[in-house]
């Protein structure tokens, strides 16, 4: 497999009750590397050039609204399938689906507060991460 690397989230739902370190933990202990991480709080701008591909659901103003009601944790992760790796990592997008031992299935509180985002495809982990990180400050 692949040397890959995907972009993570920690989202404010976590942050707000102290979970980084506990969530990090689990992709450390998978063998993930984290090659750049930074703690900040997205602007309403920010968030909406992230999820832009969500604009016409539903759910895409309450999504927005979340990410930006407080601090995120977004960091690279470097390894083997990267990708799919951090996805069985996080579990299903919503944690009534996600197998146990998943940071979904521990921490979740719903579709919406669920903790963590990881990038779906190898395509769209370059594209997220050229819109959180400088090619500078990730370092492997
Ligand atoms: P994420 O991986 O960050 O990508 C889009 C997010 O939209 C998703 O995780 C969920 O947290 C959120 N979301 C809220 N409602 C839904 C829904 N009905 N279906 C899919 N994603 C949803």
């Amino acid at each position: 497999m692949a040397n890959e690397r995907t972009l993570s989230i920690i989202k404010p739902d976590a942050t707000a009750r102290n979970l980084t370190g506990k969530i990090i933990d689990k992709f450390e202990s998978a063998g993930l590397k984290i090659v750049a991480q930074k703690r900040t709080r997205w602007t309403q701008d920010q968030a909406e050039a992230f999820y832009a591909v969500h604009k016409e659901r539903p759910f895409y103003g309450d999504l927005v609204a979340f990410m930006t009601s407080g601090p995120i944790v977004m960091q690279v992760l470097e390894g083997e399938g990267a990708v799919a790796k951090n996805r069985e990592i996080m579990g299903a997008t919503n944690p009534a689906d996600a197998d146990k031992g998943t940071v979904r299935a521990e921490f979740a509180e719903n579709i919406e507060r669920n903790s963590v985002h990881g990038s779906d495809s190898v395509e769209n982990a370059a594209a997220e991460i050229a819109l959180c990180f400088e090619d500078k400050d990730i370092v492997g």
